[in-house]
């Protein structure tokens, strides 16, 4: 299947019922991004967009590595002296890293499977979901390499993180591990190693269980309307809610309530109503 999305080289896209996994392929360089995986990473994630076999995507890297950031000898040195270069490698990693992967169609969840530093924030919060490994190590490292956290990654981090916790890890450039993750609400939980994947695929699962077409609108109301003013935010709202109900093949919203009021075989839980 990954061959209809193309070949490549620092990525691999696995497939597994209505599970895509994009996995940052560099493990002997911890998954550190360099240009040419910046552009492979847009390709994939721009065709996975409109893929009909993707129901949850899942981004990870290879290894024991999430990813150590950007490539300081790739992406940083060698382009120093190549405007054009730089500006190329910038524009796609900014356009898979947030662009796409914030309003990706489908859920979306980040397996942090070990180091996650510098730039690898911006992916890890566009995700909707992140599960980290207990013992996985996370950095705001620039401050130590006498930079700050650029790209958008300030920007991302004032999303999650609180602004104590925030200057904090910035200004300091302190390791912490996947349980502190958690603790900041950086992620969303972490587990033992052990269990790290099962605990990401049954999340999958269950997401695949619902109304994909209420996920997305879902998803891109809520990321969307936290920018807006209240009475934006109520207009937007409401105009999402028809064009769902207009756009929905499965009329969701029609079947769950007849399900619930009328046939009386559907009791709301952490279950969507009978679908199909
Ligand atoms: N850029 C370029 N190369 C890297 C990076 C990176 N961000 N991270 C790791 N590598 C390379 C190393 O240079 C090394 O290459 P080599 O085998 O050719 O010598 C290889 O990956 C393995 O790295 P080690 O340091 O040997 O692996 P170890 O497991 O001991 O440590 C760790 C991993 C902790 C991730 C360490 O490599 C590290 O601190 N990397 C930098 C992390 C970082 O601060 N990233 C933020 C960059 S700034 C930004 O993103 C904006």
């Amino acid at each position: 299947m990954a061959g209809e999305i193309g070949e490549f080289q620092h990525i691999r896209i696995e497939r597994e019922d209505g599970i895509t996994w994009l996995i940052l392929n560099r493990p002997e360089k911890r998954n550190a991004t360099h240009p040419p995986l910046h552009f492979e990473m847009q390709r994939a994630i721009t065709a996975l967009e409109t893929d009909p076999d993707t129901g949850v995507l899942i981004l990870t890297g290879a290894g024991d590595s999430f990813c150590a950031g950007q490539d300081l000898k790739e992406y940083f040195r060698a382009l120093d002296a190549d405007p054009v270069g730089r500006a190329r490698a910038r524009k796609a990693s900014h356009d898979w890293t947030w662009e796409r992967l914030w309003l990706f169609p489908r859920p979306t969840i980040a397996m942090v499977n070990g180091y996650c530093f510098g730039n690898a924030f911006t992916p890890l919060v566009a995700c909707d979901f992140a599960i980290a490994a207990e013992d996985a190590v996370f950095g705001l490292s620039e401050i130590n390499w006498g930079i700050f956290p650029g790209g958008l990654v300030s920007r991302v981090v004032a999303d999650v993180l609180s602004y104590r916790d925030a200057l904090y890890y910035i200004l300091t450039g302190r390791p912490f591990d996947g349980r502190k993750a958690a603790e900041l609400r950086l992620v969303t939980c972490a587990v033992p190693r052990a269990e790290l994947r099962a605990e990401t695929v049954k999340l999958a699962r269950e997401l695949l269980g619902k109304n994909p077409y209420a996920l997305r609108a879902a998803k891109e109301a809520y990321k969307l309307c936290r920018l807006m003013d209240y009475a934006q935010a109520y207009n937007y709202l409401a105009a999402k809610s028809a064009e769902l109900r207009g756009a929905d093949p499965e009329h969701g919203r029609e079947q769950g309530i007849r399900q619930f009021i009328d046939e009386k075989r559907y009791r709301p839980g952490f279950e969507s109503y009978q679908r199909g």
